[in-house]
């Protein structure tokens, strides 16, 4: 291909086409394939044969100190950093729009500078007097941050220069751009020359940023996906509208185990940290009803309950509706096809309605036995027993496979209140519970156990 030749690129997930399509290949997002014009703006690339230096080489065992941490008194972001930010690491943080990323950040840069961080806040969105009001709503306007507004990022990185600080958080990096980039803002080409500059910027002068990305859902403005490989760590906050529980999630970490969460509630003060988020996600459980199982489940390092919860009705329809909300949609097709299969529990001609409470979303194969026990439960029209949790992996053949961390699952639900936990045989128990652990070989046990015979 020559350098020439015309690209495409998805403004939802960065994927490149050599021809222009209404629909991604790549994620299935409709109108979001641009035109682009290659990055390299400055000189043509130099002919190859041309020498550069040598780079300095080392060995693996060489010993390095661990990189400098700083918490942010936010114990909940700071879990899911890691154990606290890293000097000269480069951060994204992705969500919706007004999910609440400009009040965590302001929240998290209070929080640095007050650790003794010297932190900048650069908002490309709202005008000063806008973050002054939304910092004195939050408490926080006495935290020693200091505050710009401007979109310009060559203004911006010169006062970068002069200022030196810790910490800058740029709020959004789609409001920022370029005048060397021949594109307007927000396309995939600002987009991606902005990050490089400013990761670039961090890793040369030791000073962490953190960019604010919005998730978009059309082709006028590129999406932080596009920049996820540029930065050291990605979080996407996330949560249901209509619900105040805010999820803080690593997909990427360069220092730090991924998939932890951070639990946030959105209050009229801001957001509030959720340090035991279990009892929230259950605290709206009523009587024992059909169509509920409450699932042991594990975010990052962190054991969570959650209730998983089904209905299911005759269908007026030819082809039944499957309705998932906070679970993964091809899981519950697999279930339904075990239990069908399996068990001979046929859910045809029934709409399925599966949801998790709260407005979580659960990605663990360990949530299956739980899915089928709400489904179970939902189509006998028997509430299954108040005190029992449930976990543990359905394979096609109908067995149940035991999961990981299931120790820590059994501790948080004893420590909750519960006494009977249901768990495939196999489970790595570890010694001394107070809480009964019935371990059950295949799903057509679980069934008979449960629900009688089935
Ligand atoms: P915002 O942080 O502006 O979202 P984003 O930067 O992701 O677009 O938050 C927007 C929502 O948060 C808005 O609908 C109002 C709500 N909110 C509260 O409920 N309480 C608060 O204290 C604040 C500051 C915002
Ligand atoms: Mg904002």
């Amino acid at each position: 291909m020559s350098r020439a030749s015309p690209s495409f690129t998805c403004t939802a997930c960065g994927a490149s086409f050599r021809k222009w399509a209404g629909r991604c290949d790549a994620c299935g997002a409709w109108n979001t394939i641009v035109e682009e014009k290659p990055l390299s703006a400055g000189a043509g690339p130099r002919a190859l044969g041309a020498r550069g230096r040598s780079i300095a080489l080392g060995a693996l065992a060489e010993a390095d100190a661990a990189p400098p941490r700083q918490g942010s008194g936010m114990a909940e972001l700071d879990r899911v950093l890691g154990g606290g930010l890293v000097a000269a690491s480069a951060v994204l943080v992705g969500g919706d729009p007004g999910i609440g990323k400009s009040t965590l950040l302001l929240q998290a840069v209070a929080g640095f500078a007050r650790q003794g961080m010297a932190a900048l806040y650069i908002s490309g969105e709202e005008a000063g007097a806008q973050v002054r009001l939304r910092a004195r709503r939050l408490g926080l306007a006495d935290a020693p941050v200091r505050l710009g507004t401007e979109t310009s990022l060559r203004d911006i990185l010169t006062t970068l220069e002069t200022e030196r600080p810790d910490l800058v958080v740029i709020d959004s990096i789609q409001t920022m751009w370029l005048d060397s980039v021949d594109s307007a803002p927000g396309s995939v080409a600002q987009l991606r020359a902005a990050a490089h500059e400013l990761v670039s910027f961090a890793k040369r002068r030791g000073v962490s940023v953190i960019l604010v990305g919005h998730v978009t859902k059309e082709g006028q403005i590129a999406g932080p996906r596009v920049i996820e490989h540029m930065v050291d760590t990605v979080l996407y906050f996330e949560g249901e509208r209509g619900h105040q529980f805010r999820i803080l999630r690593a997909v990427k970490n360069r220092f730090g185990p991924a998939d932890e969460i951070g639990v946030f509630e959105m209050t009229g003060a801001g957001l509030a940290e959720v340090a035991n988020p279990s009892a929230l996600f259950l605290s709206d459980r009523g009587a024992p009803s059909p169509g509920a199982a409450v699932f042991a489940g594990i975010e990052g390092t962190r054991p969570l309950l959650t209730e998983i919860q089904a209905l299911v009705a005759p269908s007026p329809l030819g082809t039944p509706r499957r309705t998932v909300v906070g679970l993964d949609g091809a899981r519950l097709s697999t279930i339904l096809a075990v239990l069908e299969a399996r068990c001979a529990i046929p859910f045809a001609g029934m709409d399925v309605f599966l949801n998790v409470a709260g407005g979580l979303r659960v990605g663990e194969p360990a949530a299956d036995l739980a899915v089928a026990a709400a489904l179970l439960s939902a189509r006998e029209d028997v509430a299954l027993p108040a005190d029992t949790v449930v976990f543990g992996e359905i394979s096609l053949s109908g067995a149940l496979r035991p999961v990981g961390q299931t120790e820590n699952r059994l501790k948080e639900a004893e420590k909750l209140g519960f006494t009977r936990a249901i768990a495939p045989t196999r489970s790595k128990l570890g010694a001394g519970f107070g809480i009964e652990v019935q371990q059950m070989p295949d799903l057509t046990g679980f069934v008979g156990e449960v629900f009688g015979a089935g």
